[in-house]
C-alpha cells in the first residue's frame, strides 16, 4: 500500500511503531559506532531516535545522550529499554516534532541517522538548526539512505533520497565555522522483510564546528 504524503506525521509514525516496527533491533548504527569511537564523549543528541538503540549505545560509551522522536510509542520503548539496562541516568528521551520544535542546548555530537520520512518533515531546516547547536569542536553526523532498497523501490515514492551535495546544502556547510570532515557514499549489508539481502548505499556526512 502506498503512503499518503499528506498524512499527519504524528499519526503516520505512531501507526508505524504500533503496527510495523514493534520492537527494537537492539543494534546501534555501525557508522555511528565507527565515528563516535574516535570522539571524546560529551553531550549528544540523536534526532529521530526511534527505539533508542543509538542513544543507548552512546550512553554505554560515556556520552550523556539525549534522543527525540515524533512517536511517543517509540520513545516509551526507548525509555523502558534504557531503564532495563540501568542507563536511566545517562539518557534522556523526549517526544518532539522536530519540524516545529528543536531541543534546547548545545551539543558535542548531534546525529541524524536515516532521519527520512514519506510524510511531511522539515528535514533541511532541522539539519541546519542542528549545525547551529554544535559546541565549538562539536560534530554533526548525518547518515541517509541514498537510494531505496531493491525490495521496496516503489513503497514510499514521496521519500526523498538526497545526494551528498543536497546534504551539504541542507546543513549549510562548509563555512569558515563549519568544516566538512567526511562526505561520502558508504555501503552496508541489508536484509529485506522477506530475507532478501543486498548491499545498500548511504550518504555519510560529518561536519565539525571549528574549535574556539
Ligand atoms: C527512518 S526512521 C530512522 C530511525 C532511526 N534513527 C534509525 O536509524 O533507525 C525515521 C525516524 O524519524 C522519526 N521522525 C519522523 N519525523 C519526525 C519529526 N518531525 N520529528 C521527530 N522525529 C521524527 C520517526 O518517528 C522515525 O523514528
Amino acid at each position: 500500500m502506498l503512503n499518503d504524503p499528506g498524512q499527519d506525521p504524528i499519526v503516520f509514525w505512531e501507526e508505524f511503531y504500533r503496527t510495523k516496527r514493534i520492537s527494537s533491533t537492539g543494534r546501534a548504527s555501525s557508522a555511528l559506532q565507527r565515528i563516535a569511537s574516535g570522539l571524546t564523549p560529551g553531550r549528544a543528541l540523536d534526532l529521530g531516535a526511534s527505539h533508542g538503540d543509538d542513544v543507548i549505545w552512546l550512553a554505554g560509551h560515556g556520552w550523556q545522550a539525549r534522543g527525540c522522536d515524533i512517536s511517543e510509542t517509540a520513545i516509551a520503548r526507548a525509555r523502558a529499554r534504557a531503564n532495563a539496562l540501568g542507563l536511566e541516568n545517562a539518557v534522556q528521551f523526549e517526544q518532539c516534532d522536530l519540524s516545529s520544535a528543536f531541543p534546547q542546548g548545545e551539543f558535542d555530537l548531534i546525529t541524524a541517522l536515516y532521519l527520512q520520512s514519506p510524510v511531511a518533515l522539515a528535514r533541511a531546516a532541522i539539519l541546519r538548526r542542528a549545525a547551529g547547536q554544535l559546541r565549538p569542536g562539536g560534530h554533526l553526523l548525518v547518515v541517509s539512505h541514498a537510494a531505496p532498497p531493491p525490495w521496496s523501490p516503489q513503497a514510499t515514492p514521496s521519500t526523498i533520497f538526497p545526494t551528498i551535495a543536497d546534504e551539504l546544502v541542507a546543513i549549510g556547510a562548509p563555512t569558515p565555522d563549519l568544516e566538512v570532515m567526511t562526505a561520502e557514499i558508504v555501503t552496508r549489508h541489508g536484509k529485506g522483510p522477506d530475507g532478501a539481502e543486498a548491499m545498500l548505499e548511504d550518504n555519510l556526512v560529518l561536519v565539525r564546528r571549528r574549535p574556539a
